[in-house]
């Protein structure tokens, strides 16, 4: 039996990052990680595959589009199903053997197989039994499951098993236009699938502020990708690998049936614990199933803390990280801290979608006067060059006192380009601070400058 000050469950970006910062801190630390590679779900089958796919599919798309308008001439590439999916299993292993060289440098012990906690102290892994200071379950997420509609992974599948296809379907349909939907959504259409998406709200990704929602749709729409909102999914059948997708409209009960090679279930994700021993262990649990823990992660039994997925908030790696050095101060004797209001999400679509902070939409409900500041990347000259004058930098910022409580993007690199957004907040900066630091030219960058002025005297480019 070997002592721990930290056992980590689960190598997932909020298990590894926790246990890297626990061991910098002086902890000894151990992770218990029962796949075969390290990083979970978002290294071996998430956000690093589906970003592989993406990537290599606009690139396909680029060059069917764009190449021939900047005299790049020759016919467009044609897509090689498994070099593709080579590449992307390529793009996981660097990352996962990453993480093992990691642990290594920093004395981190990986204790492979499946951990359970026979009581608070001790954490079961195969035959042995480790004790610990402290446990951190960082168990992740699954997949939610629909009445009427299994997952089989073939036919109708996970986004686990739409990263691993054995080929590009002629049709998929996807239940959930959220997040995995229209990342895996557009990876299928740029690569010629036709590509109908079923949504239960009557708006796409439920939560966005609206306004980038819209414009999100319409631009997903104009690259080709169909949509039926409002639409209740009943069941799936399958049969001889074809699938029968069958829904019902909100408004009018109406029934409708879509037929499809492949369908994608992106119906949310639920907190994964089984096998933990939580229940006989008195660990609550909310009725979601998230572990309930306190503002310092601290679970209802003394000694045992949770991270990440597995409980409440967004189910972002990013969100999970951050816990999981959080807590690793805490328990070091620091002041581990994560500001919930500014935590970035973004949609790695092309264009991307991102956001942090308030909606237009809560501010009013919350009834908050404000400033919005608008710029569209047409006025961008970076943006231009590239062909990606699409969408636009929303800042939302309060009207007294000026301080940035919400930003929106949609355009080129908006996934990176919303951190100077959140740099600012965190720094509680005012719109005017942004619009007066000098942003390079010509960059992406200087919409967001841009946004800023315009929530002032107005832009310089509009
Ligand atoms: P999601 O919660 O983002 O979206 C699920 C969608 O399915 C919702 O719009 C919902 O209204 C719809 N839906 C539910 N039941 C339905 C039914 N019966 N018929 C039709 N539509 C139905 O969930 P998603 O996309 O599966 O993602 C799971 C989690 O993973 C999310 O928390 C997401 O934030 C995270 N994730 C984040 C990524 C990123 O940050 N880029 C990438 C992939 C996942």
């Amino acid at each position: 039996m070997s002592s721990y000050d930290v056992i980590i469950i689960g190598s997932g970006p909020g298990g590894y990052v926790c246990a890297i910062r626990c061991a910098q801190l002086g902890l000894k630390t151990a992770v218990v990680e029962g796949r075969d590679t390290l990083g979970g779900t978002c290294l071996n089958v998430g956000c690093i595959p589906s970003k592989a796919l993406l990537h290599a599919s606009h690139m396909l798309h680029e060059a069917e589009h764009n190449f021939g308008a900047m005299g790049l001439k020759g016919k467009a590439p044609s897509v090689d199903w498994k070099q593709m999916l080579s590449y992307k299993t390529e793009t996981i292993g660097q990352n996962t053997k990453g993480i093992e060289f990691l642990f290594k440098k920093n004395k981190v012990d990986w204790l492979k197989g499946w951990g359970s906690i026979p009581e608070a102290g001790k954490v079961k892994v195969g035959d042995e039994t480790h004790q610990a200071k402290h446990i951190i379950i960082a168990s992740g997420s699954e997949v939610s499951t629909l009445p009427g509609v299994e997952i089989d992974e073939k036919t109708v599948v996970s986004s686990t098993g739409a990263l691993e296809l054995s080929k590009v379907p002629n049709k998929i349909v996807v239940i959930g236009a959220g997040v995995i939907g229209l990342e895996l959504g557009s990876v299928y259409k740029r690569l010629g699938a036709e590509v109908k998406v079923i949504e239960f709200l009557d708006a796409i990704t439920p939560g966005m502020d609206a306004e980038i929602a819209k414009t999100f749709q319409r631009t997903l729409k104009k690259q080709g990708l169909e949509f039926q909102l409002g639409a209740a999914v009943q069941s799936v059948d399958t049969k001889g690998g074809k699938a029968k997708v069958t829904y019902k409209l909100r408004k009018d009960d109406s029934e409708h049936v879509e037929d499809a090679d492949i369908v994608l279930v992106a119906t949310g994700r639920s907190p994964f614990t089984d096998g933990l021993g939580l229940d006989a262990l008195g660990v609550e649990t909310s009725e979601r199933g998230q572990i309930k823990t306190d503002g310092h992660y601290a679970t209802s039994v003394k000694g045992i803390y949770a991270i990440g997925d597995c409980i409440d908030g967004p189910m972002l790696a990013h969100k999970a990280e951050d816990e999981g050095m959080a807590i690793a101060e805490i328990l070091a004797g620091q002041k581990g801290h994560v500001n919930y209001g500014v935590i970035p999400g973004v949609i790695y679509t092309h264009p991307e979608v991102a956001n942090v902070g308030a909606t237009e939409e809560q501010l009013k409900e919350a009834g908050t006067a404000y400033n919005v500041g608008k710029f569209s990347f047409m006025g961008n000259g970076r943006a231009k060059a590239n062909f990606a004058g699409d969408g636009f930098v929303k800042i939302l910022a309060d009207k007294t006192t000026d301080r940035i409580l919400g930003a929106h993007i949609i355009g080129p690199m908006a996934g990176d380009l919303i951190h100077e957004i959140c740099v600012a907040m965190e720094f509680g900066a005012a719109a005017e601070d942004l619009a007066r630091t000098c942003h390079a030219h010509p960059t992406y960058s200087e919409a967001v400058r841009e946004a800023a002025l315009a929530c002032g005297d107005g832009p310089i480019h509009s």
